[in-house]
């Protein structure tokens, strides 16, 4: 895979068109979490140091091609502002006139790109419009690369093109799990459902050496195996498919590991009664809310042999102590690794990263994903739209 990068460019007086994902969190009219605006600030930085005027492009909600005022990206100026430490300014509608007036240093944001009809439909005359307004396109908004709209894969063809900082970051820490990792290879999945990742686990069965399955999704496979699981968070009718998985595995140099013990409750609750128990004695009433110690043992063992780790998911149901001890130690022995520099770990999607905070290692970690839908369909194997564009 190849793409060029800001390097690659020569920005000089040029006008940039730049996606960036600032589908931020909102309430009430204000930005509440401003993590995907503080990642974009490499970016424009880049861009404005090296002489280009960057027009920054993005969506906001999913207004389907219509204004929708409570959706206008104006409400991300004053956030933007602060993070981006240079003047920006706002604009409907991009005109080339408007655009060239803006003074050197100073970054433009143009609205809610999903107000147009064209931009999800990948309308070519919204695109060629687009690359009429500038010189040079970057993308920079990984997490909205699953999608083949006018600004994330349409301009792409009609300027020369390149990467962003976020999303370099994004490819390269992707290709160095997945692409060409140093092995062997040890991928964590965990979460409530095996069948939000189905494709996902097909996937990683022909690439990773072991294969780590946890949380809810584990006692699906673990009935599978015809285990009595009890009450607890389970996908019966996937029995087949979890089989199908293991077999696969079986015909691979993949092997995987389930559970060798765990940690029962009879309610759903922080800090209620459980036991750790063999995995074939959960009771009737019992529900299995975390994997028990010899797991964590046998995870600490497997992963002190790899070079590389790709977490997606937590092992337990970490956000009710105490059935987020595995996941917290699992992941602190996966950032000690890491800081000892035995290990490169790439972690991302849903839960992930809340369950890495709450471990307090997401910082440990050599790269986690802002992306989460997109994280994903990497994992599936997917190509993604917005980086096939950028390949040359
Ligand atoms: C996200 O927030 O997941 C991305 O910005 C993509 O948004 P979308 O799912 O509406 O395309
Ligand atoms: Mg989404």
């Amino acid at each position: 895979m190849t793409w060029k990068t800001l390097d690659d460019m020569d920005l000089a007086g040029k006008i940039v068109l730049t996606r960036v994902d600032i589908n931020v969190p909102v309430k009430d009219g204000a930005v509440t979490d401003a993590t995907r605006i503080t990642r974009i600030v490499p970016t424009i930085h880049d861009i404005l140091a090296k002489g280009g005027k960057p027009v920054m492009l993005a969506h906001f909600g999913r207004p389907k091609g219509e204004y929708v005022p409570e959706l206008s990206l104006k409400l991300t100026l004053p956030a933007l502002r602060e993070h981006l430490d240079c003047d920006v300014k706002f604009i409907e509608k991009p005109d080339r006139a408007s655009l060239e007036a803006v003074p050197r240093g100073t970054a433009v944001l143009v609205e809610n790109t999903r107000f147009a009809p064209g931009e999800e439909k990948n309308d070519p005359d919204m695109a060629a419009f687009l690359a009429s307004r500038g010189e040079v396109y970057c993308n920079d908004a990984f997490s909205a690369a699953p999608r083949a709209h006018a600004t994330t894969e349409g301009v792409a063809h009609l300027l020369p093109s390149c990467a962003g900082r976020l999303m370099e970051a994004e490819l390269r820490a992707l290709e160095a799990a997945l692409g060409h990792p140093d092995r062997p290879l040890i991928a964590v999945v965990g979460g409530a459902k095996v069948s939000t990742k189905l494709a996902l686990l097909g996937n990683l069965v022909e690439k990773v050496d072991h294969l780590f399955i946890g949380g809810g999704m584990a006692n699906t496979f673990l009935a599978a195996e015809g285990i009595h699981v009890g009450k607890s968070l389970c996908e019966h009718d996937l029995a087949v498919t979890a089989r199908e998985i293991m077999d696969k595995a079986r015909g691979t140099d993949c092997t995987i590991h389930l559970p060798l013990d765990i940690v029962v409750a009879r309610e759903f609750a922080a800090g209620a009664a459980h036991e750790v128990m063999g995995i074939d004695d959960c009771p009737e009433d019992g529900m299995i809310l975390d994997a028990g110690p010899k797991t964590v043992a046998e995870f600490d063992s497997v992963l002190s042999n790899c070079r590389t780790l790709i977490w997606n998911g937590p092992l337990g149901a970490f956000e009710i102590e105490p059935f987020d001890t595995a996941t917290v130690k699992a992941a602190r022995a996966a950032a000690e690794a890491t800081k000892s520099g035995k290990l490169i770990s790439v972690a991302g999607g849903g839960d992930t990263v809340a369950a890495l905070n709450h471990a307090g290692v997401a910082e440990d970690f050599t790269y986690v994903s802002t992306a989460g839908g997109a994280f994903l369909e990497w994992l599936e194997g997917k190509t993604l739209p917005g980086v096939a564009a950028l390949q040359g």
